[in-house]
């Protein structure tokens, strides 16, 4: 408990007024509140080598002509030969390359070190392989230490192969002590002599346990690391990933749904091959178990960067995205809900949030979203579900007031600050999605925003962080405009990554995890949700920041606050009309040792306090807030 004497305070740092805050009880604006959530797509290995639980990297030998079908990075044991074949019978048309292993003694076979890594616990593993050519005899499946050499878990799968199809062989794995770190493989083999000098392999898979063990699911401690995070929206699948490079690839739903060997995959926009194992059912998944609401985004016909499907052209496209909305809410007596129970998944889920495409007012796109790409899906789709917001993926244009709007920020510290503002001038009755936002370079004297050929920060940084703070209290502040706010890009494979800062990074050791400062700022705010603003007396920002409120469901009052280039620690006397002399409030405080301090793997240098106030006379609450800092004063009833 602590009972702040704030005039002794301010007389001992010798500096700030006391900033005065009375917060009003009626004349904010009542809505449901901002919703803090996530947005994902494909980029840094986040999807495929991230949250996708797969340990297996190349694991189907997809290719495309942007980036062709590789061994890489599986190798051979005991000098097979191996060599990519695409044979006159398939595993499927999805997946027309298999690996031919050719050798003609001993004991041979494949070995693959997953993606940048395997963590090898004790705990289940389960996997599968495709075979096609005659083998007699056992095939060994195991996980190994590349450093010890040891044999960390191992089993046997009787061979069920043969030459006229391919064969499907499962196994399980549980390895009976845990590796010391993530320097592993896994490694199929088998005796050479019972075959004809060859086999064919496709589709290897291994998963460990998966978040709400989810089939074909997700990396449970990035689940859990975005389940702290309270999301209450997803935005997917991109991002530039959702618009492809050239024709014809762009990230078309029907291509990831069903049995993993019926997914072609597709090449992203951010480097690499995606499997699509992480499609749209998995997407769905993902927001069931985290009780998120799907902002589903949707190909507006426009490849990044062009060309653009003609007004004359773009009715099929159109008509595909209606097919994938009657794929995931139709009933299923209609075509595509038919479709989506044949998988497995006879309830409809529900989409109430819908964005057409991805930045479309950059390059080159705006012009055609303008005058025809936006209207032709919008009128179809507002025809079939006049309750669904549908988003345009810009703000530059004027959609009318039932259309929503995506704003996206990447910029510096005090540009972001000067944003603070920024949604004020926002017509009401128009909602914005700020669906990306990060600060990504330091300040530079001219205060101007990013510059994309100079290099972004690795992690994000404590003064972009905060800076970020005081651009989503403005945005907050505006709620009754808004949709909510994602930070962006979310995911970081530290192994290979084309864009950071990021929320998340990681790699294969879920022990090394790299929780950010931002993190911890989105954690902080979308744990204390206002669901209706109220006034203040104040209203001279700078240094400190800040939006009050009351969340409808605890009862609490609450204030935000972020303090940003003060020359000293601020003190504050804040007050709240519904609340009396003697009710306690939860202060909580994150600080950093310095405005450039950022969080690496095994390091958190956001400093957190938890401390309670009581208030004085007239209901205050006195306290003090240092330079660069973020706060939450929660009073819970009053
Ligand atoms: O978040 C990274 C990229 O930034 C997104 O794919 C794109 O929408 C934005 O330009």
């Amino acid at each position: 408990m602590r009972y702040i004497n704030f005039l002794g305070l301010s007389a001992l740092a010798g500096v700030s007024h006391a900033l005065n805050l009375t917060v009003g009880s009626t004349g904010g604006n009542g809505t449901s509140g901002m919703q803090y959530g996530i947005m994902f797509e494909d980029i840094n290995h986040s999807g495929d080598g991230g949250i996708y639980a797969e340990l297996i990297q190349n694991r189907a030998f997809q290719g495309s002509t942007e980036y062709p079908s590789t061994i890489n990075p599986w190798t051979a044991v005991n000098g097979a030969i191996l060599s990519l074949k695409g044979l006159s019978q398939p595993l499927s048309s999805a997946l027309p390359t298999s690996l031919n292993v050719a050798a003609s003694s001993g004991v041979v076979g494949i070995s693959n070190p997953g993606w940048w890594g395997i963590d090898v616990k004790v705990q289940k593993y389960t996997g599968s392989f495709w075979v096609k050519g005659s083998y007699q005899g056992a095939f060994t499946a195991s996980l190994q230490s590349s450093i010890t050499h040891e044999t960390l878990a191992s089993t046997k799968v009787i061979s069920a192969a043969t030459s006229s199809e391919w064969i499907q062989h499962n196994f399980t794995l549980i390895p009976n002590k845990a590796a010391s770190n993530v320097n592993n493989t896994f490694s199929i083999t088998y005796d050479a002599l019972g075959t004809d000098g060859s086999l064919d392999f496709n589709l290897i898979s291994l998963f460990p346990p998966t978040y709400k063990n989810r089939p074909n699911g997700l990396r449970p401690d990035i689940m859990e690391a975005l389940a702290g995070l309270k999301p209450s929206f997803l935005r997917m699948p991109g991002g530039n990933n959702l618009e492809g490079n050239d024709p014809p690839y762009y990230w078309k739903w029907n291509e990831t749904i069903g049995p993993l060997k019926d997914r072609p995959g597709y090449p992203g926009t951010w480097g690499y091959e995606n499997t699509n194992g992480l499609g749209l059912v998995e997407y769905l998944q993902w927001c069931e178990d985290l009780e998120m609401e799907p902002v589903l985004a949707i190909w507006a016909g426009f490849y990044l960067p062009g060309p653009t499907i003609s007004n004359a052209s773009l009715a099929p496209y159109v008509e595909d995205v209606m097919n994938e909305l009657e794929f995931i809410m139709g009933p299923v007596s209609s075509p595509y809900g038919a479709l989506r129970a044949s998988l497995g998944y006879p309830k409809p889920w529900s989409i109430k949030f819908i964005e057409v495409g991805n930045e479309d007012n950059l390059g080159g796109g705006g012009d055609s979203y303008a005058s025809y790409r936006f209207e032709a899906f919008y009128t179809a789709i507002k025809a079939v579900y006049p309750d669904m917001v549908v988003m345009a993926s810009t703000v530059a244009y004027d959609f009318g007031a039932d259309a929503a709007g995506d704003y996206h920020q990447y910029t510096r510290p005090d540009y972001f600050v000067g944003q603070f503002n920024y949604f004020d001038h926002f017509r009401t009755g128009h909602k914005t999605l700020v669906g990306e936002y990060a600060a990504v370079q330091p300040n530079i004297p001219s205060g101007g925003s990013v510059n994309w050929s100079l290099p972004k920060w690795m992690f994000p940084v404590w003064i972009g962080t905060v800076a970020e703070a005081v651009f989503l209290i403005g945005t907050e502040r505006n709620a009754d405009k808004m949709i909510g706010a994602a930070y962006a890009p979310l995911l970081q494979n530290l192994n290979s990554y084309e864009w950071s800062p990021d929320l998340i990074s990681f790699s294969a050791d879920p022990s090394e995890d790299v929780l950010s400062t931002s993190y911890h700022l989105v954690e902080l705010f979308s744990g204390t949700r206002i669901t209706s603003t109220l006034p203040t007396s104040n209203s001279t920002f700078g240094p400190v920041y800040w939006v009050a409120g009351t969340n409808n469901v605890t009862g609490s009052h609450i204030l935000k606050t972020a303090v940003y280039n003060s020359t000293a620690p601020v003190p504050m006397n804040v007050s709240f009309a519904e609340v009396r002399t003697g009710a306690t409030a939860t202060l909580t405080l994150l600080t950093a040792p310095d405005a450039y301090s950022f969080n690496d793997v095994g390091t958190n240098v956001v400093q957190k306090t938890v401390e309670t106030l009581r208030a004085t006379v007239g209901g205050t609450f006195a306290f003090e807030l240092p330079d660069l800092s973020v706060g939450v004063l929660e009073v819970v009833g009053g």
